[in-house]
């Protein structure tokens, strides 16, 4: 059995904990797109991890993770996080990175900078993790694939060209930036190839072994619906496909197997970086939540925009996505509110819109339309089955799940491990 598990929102939902979940259950874990843009929270009663690139199945040794074609890997955070997962005593023998996967090259978070910093009141907020630029390269077939590292010759032919002829007349020309060093960079990577040489696979065939003998396959998504390349908010948007459509490019394995797709959405909404947020709270509610729910980046530390929980975009993810049920994390946040505020669409120019508009200035001035419901102000934090959860707080699932048409079977109580309430049917892998 194959699930997709992807953002329902503008990211951080809470994806790395659903997949350490459920993992427990599986024999497969691939991240198929994305870069160290990402950060997925495990907590476990090791202490907290946070997954850049690594997936967030590594903590269980009986299950293989992936590295997929998909993703943007910077092999300098690679082994950094091999490392640390080694410091604390975790050994990745089950980790394989795709021969196909690219490289995210030292001069392309440099141009991810630089490039923000020239579009000035409308830079886009990115991590600065050279997302972009990376797979801006592979669209332009000048990008680096990891399984290159392990050619030598090829890699300073094509360093040659790739550096001399495009990158370093672009920094120096365009930029005033130094150049970089072919026959430096050829030295680092080797390096890099000697590390990460283990790691490296073709894995076309392993997964599809893995199809055939019917394991169960979890697709770790990273980012999100409403930052998807062609369905998010775009230009503030990352560079690959977030959706579940991504997932199968990303991983090689075809839409006809996948068998479920768990969409995750916060029980309110954030953003990082720009571009529109129609929800957002910009006063003291909006700290409390974002204080009470630790809201600062994971990669960047940046404070998170937060907002109310808004049910068109959750049902425009689900829709985009196919979902099959939705998580619904963080409700043990909203524990203290007095009341809570669901948005149901938005009014634009006399018309309501159910769903996020395409054009990005609509979406940026439309008026949410919302309904208020009183809070529960009890902690849910122990609550692990439906019947535990106070009136109030499943009358919210309630009504966030008739928004979302689809079953939320899934809901975060805290950043813990077990805390989750199942509502769906257990093991979820059937
Ligand atoms: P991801 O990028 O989707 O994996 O999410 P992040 O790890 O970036 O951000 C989610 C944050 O919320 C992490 O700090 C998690 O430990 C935490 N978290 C996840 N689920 C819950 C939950 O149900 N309740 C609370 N309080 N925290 C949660
Ligand atoms: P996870 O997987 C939240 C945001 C950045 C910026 C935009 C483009 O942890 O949910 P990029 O560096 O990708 O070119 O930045 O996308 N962004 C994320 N926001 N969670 C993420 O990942 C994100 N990855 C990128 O803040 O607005
Ligand atoms: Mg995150």
């Amino acid at each position: 059995m194959v699930i997709v598990i992807v953002g329902g929102q503008w990211g951080d939902e809470g994806k790395g904990k659903l997949v350490d979940f459920l993992a427990q259950q599986a024999d497969m874990v691939i991240r198929a797109q994305g870069g160290n843009n990402a950060g997925h929270t495990v907590v476990t009663e090791h202490g907290e991890f946070k997954f850049q690139l690594i997936p967030s199945g590594i903590l269980h040794s009986h299950v293989t993770c992936v590295i997929g074609n998909g993703v943007v890997a910077d092999p300098r955070v690679l082994i950094r996080e091999i490392e640390q997962l080694r410091e604390r005593g975790v050994e990745p023998q089950n980790l394989i990175i795709s021969e196909r996967a690219h490289l995210v090259m030292s001069y392309h978070p440099l141009l991810d900078k630089l490039e923000e910093e020239s579009r000035g009141d409308d830079r886009l907020g990115t991590t600065w993790r050279g997302i972009g630029p990376a797979y801006a390269d592979k669209i332009r077939r000048i990008g680096f694939r990891i399984g290159d590292l392990q050619k030598q010759v090829f890699m300073r032919k094509k360093l040659d060209f790739v550096v001399g002829k495009v990158k370093n007349p672009t920094l120096q020309r365009l930029y005033t930036e130094e150049a970089f060093d072919n026959d430096h960079m050829v030295e680092e990577y080797l390096g890099y190839a000697q590390v990460l040489d283990p790691y490296i696979r073709d894995t076309f065939p392993i997964i599809h072994d893995a199809l055939d003998r019917g394991a169960n396959i979890l697709l770790e998504g990273a980012q999100s619906t409403m930052l998807d390349l062609d369905f998010g908010s775009y230009p503030y948007v990352t560079s690959s496909n977030c959706t579940a459509g991504g997932a199968c490019t990303g991983s090689g394995i075809p839409p006809t197997r996948i068998n479920k797709t768990v969409v995750v959405c916060k029980g309110y909404t954030t953003r990082v970086g720009y571009g529109p947020f129609p929800t957002e709270l910009l006063n003291h509610v909006g700290d409390a939540i974002r204080e009470r729910g630790n809201e600062f980046g994971t990669v960047t530390g940046r404070p998170r925009r937060v907002g109310w929980f808004d049910g068109a975009v959750a049902r425009y993810a689900v829709r985009v996505n196919g979902a099959t049920s939705v998580a619904l994390t963080k409700l043990d946040v909203l524990d203290e509110m007095p009341d809570v505020q669901i948005c149901v669409g938005y009014d634009f120019r006399g018309e309501f819109h159910d769903h996020p508009m395409a054009n990005i200035s609509h979406l940026k001035h439309c008026e949410p339309r919302y309904e208020r419901m009183p809070g529960w102000e009890a902690p849910i934090g122990d609550c692990r089955s439906w019947e535990d959860l106070p009136a109030n707080c499943r009358a919210y699932v309630e009504r966030v799940e008739e928004l979302c048409r689809a079953p939320i079977e899934m809901i975060g109580v805290g950043p813990r491990r077990d805390q989750f309430v199942v509502r769906g049917r257990r093991p979820y892998f059937n």
